[in-house]
């Protein structure tokens, strides 16, 4: 995974919590990386899923709520560091249509070892779009929040309703 995802992660706690949070988490979870992060190194993503439990246990915030927060953090970032490939989009709908076929596909030729999702995307009908979410990691919570920064970024009213599946996440995501 992408050191990107561990910077703004330890960005989020420092800002949230203070440093010595981040140096705690850090030593409890006696990662094979040391949590010394760089933007473009690669990591192992149970590294940040251990860092999260640890944050969860000090914190006594629920794992999915930190991973939706942290998600929607993300967003921010990601919208912030690549607005080419949000400026594309006049609206929500479209945008999120756009993960699977367009962005997620530019940021593999950005970084070919990037790890990346699949989404199933299908309009159900004109203001409701239906997101099959699949990876190996199961990171649906971070995956939620995501979607939610997105709404907040395209000023949009809409909802998110989410169910599991076989193999994978089903999110419909209704604009009002
Ligand atoms: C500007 C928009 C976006 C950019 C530039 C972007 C880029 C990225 C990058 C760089 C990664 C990390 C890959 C790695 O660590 O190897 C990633 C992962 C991910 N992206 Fe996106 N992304 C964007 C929008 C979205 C949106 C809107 C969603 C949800 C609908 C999404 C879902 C995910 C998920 C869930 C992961 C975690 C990996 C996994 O679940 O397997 N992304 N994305």
């Amino acid at each position: 995974m992408k050191g990107i995802i561990f910077t703004e992660f330890l960005g989020l706690v420092e800002r949230q919590w203070d440093g010595d949070m981040v140096d705690d988490i850090i030593e409890a979870c006696d990662l094979a990386s040391g949590g010394a992060y760089t933007a473009v190194g690669t990591y192992d993503h149970r590294e940040i899923v251990a860092l999260v439990g640890e944050l969860s246990e000090r914190s006594e915030v629920p794992v999915p709520d930190l991973l939706q927060i942290y998600g929607e953090h993300l967003f921010g970032t990601l919208a912030k560091s690549y607005p080419h490939f949000v400026a594309k989009s006049g609206n929500l709908l479209d945008f999120l249509e756009g993960v699977e076929s367009y962005i997620h596909v530019e940021v593999r030729k950005l970084y070919p070892d990037a790890e990346l999702p699949s989404f199933e995307t299908k309009r159900v009908e004109p203001r409701v779009l239906e997101m099959i979410y699949r990876s190996s990691r199961h990171l649906d919570d971070v995956c939620h929040g995501l979607i939610k920064g997105a709404i907040v970024h395209f000023d949009t009213e809409a909802l998110v309703e989410r169910e599991p599946i076989d193999d994978g996440t089903r999110f419909v995501i209704r604009c009002q």
